[in-house]
C-alpha cells in the first residue's frame, strides 16, 4: 500500500517539476512534495503502520525517491534559470538604431553678444578696447571723475565699500582715467565691464555691465558725440531709429546729455517697453569735463573729448524685449538658449 503511494508521489512530483514554467513555480512544487508539510513527509509519518521488519526497506526506498526528486529538481531549476535569463536578455536588448538623448551646444551669453557687437561697430570707426580692475581706489571711481565727497553716489547704500579707500567699481568710467593717465591722446577707446551697486529689483541687479566710450582729440564738439551715437544706434538697433539727447548732469561731463533712441520694439509707435513714449533710454554722455582732463595731466586748452556710458543688459533688454534684468544672471538655459545663433 505505502509503496504504491510512494511510487505515486514520485510520479506526480516528476511530472509537476516538468510542467513548472518558472523557477518560482518549481520552488512551490518542491515545497508541496518535499517540504516539511509536503506529501513525502506526510507519507513517512505513516511508516508506523508497517511491521518492524518492513520498515528499513521502506525507509531506504523513500530515501532513494527523495534523492532522485532532489536531483531532478536541480536539473530542472538550472534549465528554467537559463530560460529566464534568455527571456530577460531579449527584453532588455538595446536598440542601437534609436536616436540618442539631445546634446545642447553652448551658446554665447546675451551680455557677451551685446559686448561683441558693440565692440565690432565701434572698431569700424577707430575704437579699441581697454579694461580696468573691478576693485577700484576711491580716487579712480569718484575723485578723478569730479564726484565730490558728499555726492549721493558715494553713499554706503549705493556703493559696495571694500575698505576706507577701495570700492567695487560702480561704473566703467574709471577706465577713462586709467587710459588718460597712461596713454597719449588722441584716443578712441571702448571699455566694457562688470559694475556693482547695492540695488536689486526687476530692473536693477547688484552686478551688471556697462560699456564706456571715450574720445580725446582736438576741437571735439557735441556734434561729434551725437553723430557717433546716432551712427551706433543705427548699426546696433537698425535703420530708421532716431537718437535724442536730453540735457542732464554728470560730474565728469560738461555739458551732459541723457541718450534716448526711438523704441526698437515698436519703432517709436508706443508700447509696453517704452511705456508708450516711443523712446527708450540707453545711457549717459557728454563732453569730458575740463577738470577731469586736468586731473589726468591733459591741458583742456589743447585737448577736448566726449564720453558715454551705456548699460549692456539695458541694450539687450531693449533689443530683445526682455522683461526682467535678473534673467541675465539666473543662468536658466531655457532663457539663454533663445539667443544661440
Ligand atoms: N558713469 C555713468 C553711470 O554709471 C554713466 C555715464 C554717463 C558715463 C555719462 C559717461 C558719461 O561716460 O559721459 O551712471
Amino acid at each position: 500500500m505505502l509503496k504504491e503511494k510512494l511510487a505515486d508521489i514520485e510520479k506526480k512530483a516528476l511530472s509537476s517539476f516538468e510542467k513548472a514554467q518558472s523557477t518560482q513555480d518549481l520552488y512551490n512544487m518542491k515545497v508541496a512534495f518535499l517540504g516539511k508539510q509536503g506529501e513525502l513527509s506526510l507519507l513517512l509519518r505513516e511508516m508506523g503502520k508497517l511491521s518492524k521488519e518492513e520498515r528499513p526497506a521502506f525507509g531506504k526506498l523513500a530515501n532513494e525517491v527523495k534523492r532522485r526528486l532532489e536531483s531532478h529538481y536541480l536539473k530542472r531549476e538550472s534549465e528554467l534559470k537559463e530560460k529566464e535569463l534568455e527571456e530577460r536578455l531579449a527584453q532588455e536588448a538595446l536598440d542601437l538604431t534609436l536616436p540618442g538623448p539631445p546634446r545642447y551646444l553652448g551658446a554665447k551669453h546675451p551680455v557677451a553678444m551685446v559686448i561683441d557687437e558693440m565692440v565690432d561697430i565701434f572698431a569700424r570707426v577707430g575704437y579699441s578696447v581697454r579694461t580696468g580692475p573691478l576693485i577700484e581706489k576711491d580716487k579712480y571711481n569718484f575723485e578723478a571723475l569730479n564726484i565730490p565727497e558728499d555726492h549721493p553716489a558715494r553713499d554706503l547704500q549705493d556703493t559696495f565699500y571694500i575698505d576706507e579707500e577701495h570700492v567695487l567699481r560702480t561704473h566703467t568710467s574709471p577706465i577713462q582715467i586709467h587710459t588718460m593717465e597712461t596713454e597719449k591722446p588722441p584716443l578712441r577707446i571702448l571699455a566694457p565691464g562688470s559694475v556693482f551697486r547695492c540695488d536689486s529689483d526687476i530692473s536693477h541687479s547688484p552686478n551688471f555691465h556697462q560699456m564706456e566710450g571715450l574720445l580725446i582729440d582736438k576741437k571735439v564738439s557735441m556734434a561729434d558725440l551725437k553723430g557717433t551715437i546716432a551712427f551706433f544706434v543705427k548699426e546696433f538697433f537698425g535703420e530708421g531709429l532716431k537718437t535724442r539727447f536730453r540735457p542732464s548732469f554728470f560730474p565728469f561731463t560738461e555739458p551732459s546729455a541723457e541718450v534716448d533712441c526711438s523704441c526698437p520694439i515698436c519703432m517709436g509707435q508706443g508700447c509696453r517697453m517704452c511705456k508708450n513714449s516711443g523712446w527708450v533710454e540707453i545711457g549717459g554722455s557728454g563732453l569730458v569735463n575740463p577738470k577731469v582732463l586736468s586731473f589726468c595731466g591733459l591741458s583742456p586748452e589743447e585737448w577736448q573729448g566726449f564720453a558715454f556710458g551705456f548699460g549692456i543688459e539695458r541694450m539687450a533688454i531693449i533689443k530683445y524685449g526682455i522683461e526682467d534684468i535678473r534673467l541675465f544672471s539666473e543662468n536658466d538655459t531655457r532663457f539663454l538658449r533663445q539667443f544661440a545663433r
